[in-house]
């Protein structure tokens, strides 16, 4: 798999701990999320060798959480492709728009915990990787001309 850190395509959200008879964590829109929150939704019960995501969003911002258990996340901006490993529930990584993604490697009672930017809309999702790919061409190009 090719690798290139210096494009920042994984960005860890570290967010408190708090240690009181067990762990708390905590998380507040604008401060440790950088947007405001307004849909969440869960993943868990996934059956063993599945891969999910494998899409992109054009306008909906994410954070991931694996608050319990083990997920391996692959993100792709079109130029590169990194794979980062998420099991403490106070270390999220930012899923940004127009970033192909795909969960792999789920452990057995994993949870996940995602904090999203934006309403649920199917027109927000690019399904086919060659149409991401086209879409970041474009991108690229728009972004050349500016
Ligand atoms: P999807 O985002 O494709 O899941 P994953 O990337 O984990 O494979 O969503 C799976 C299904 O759930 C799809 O039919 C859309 C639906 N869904 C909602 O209705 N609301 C939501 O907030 C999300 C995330 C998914």
């Amino acid at each position: 798999m090719k690798t290139n850190s210096s494009a920042k395509l994984i960005q860890f959200i570290d967010i408190p701990k708090v240690y009181d008879e067990g762990i708390l964590v905590f998380s507040e829109a604008l401060r440790h999320i950088p947007f405001e929150i307004k849909r969440f939704y869960l993943i868990h019960n996934v059956i063993e060798h599945a891969v999910r995501g494998k899409h992109a969003h054009k306008k909906t911002r994410q954070v991931l959480f694996c608050v319990q258990g083990s997920i391996t996340i692959i993100l792709d901006d079109g130029r590169s492709r990194e794979a980062v490993k998420l099991n403490k529930s106070h270390r999220g990584i930012l899923l940004d728009t127009m970033i192909w993604h795909e969960m792999v490697s789920f452990q057995k009672n994993t949870v996940l915990l995602v904090v999203a930017s934006e309403y649920f809309e199917e027109s927000d999702y690019v399904r086919s990787y060659k149409d991401f790919i086209q879409l970041k061409g474009q991108t690229s190009v728009e972004n050349n001309e500016k």
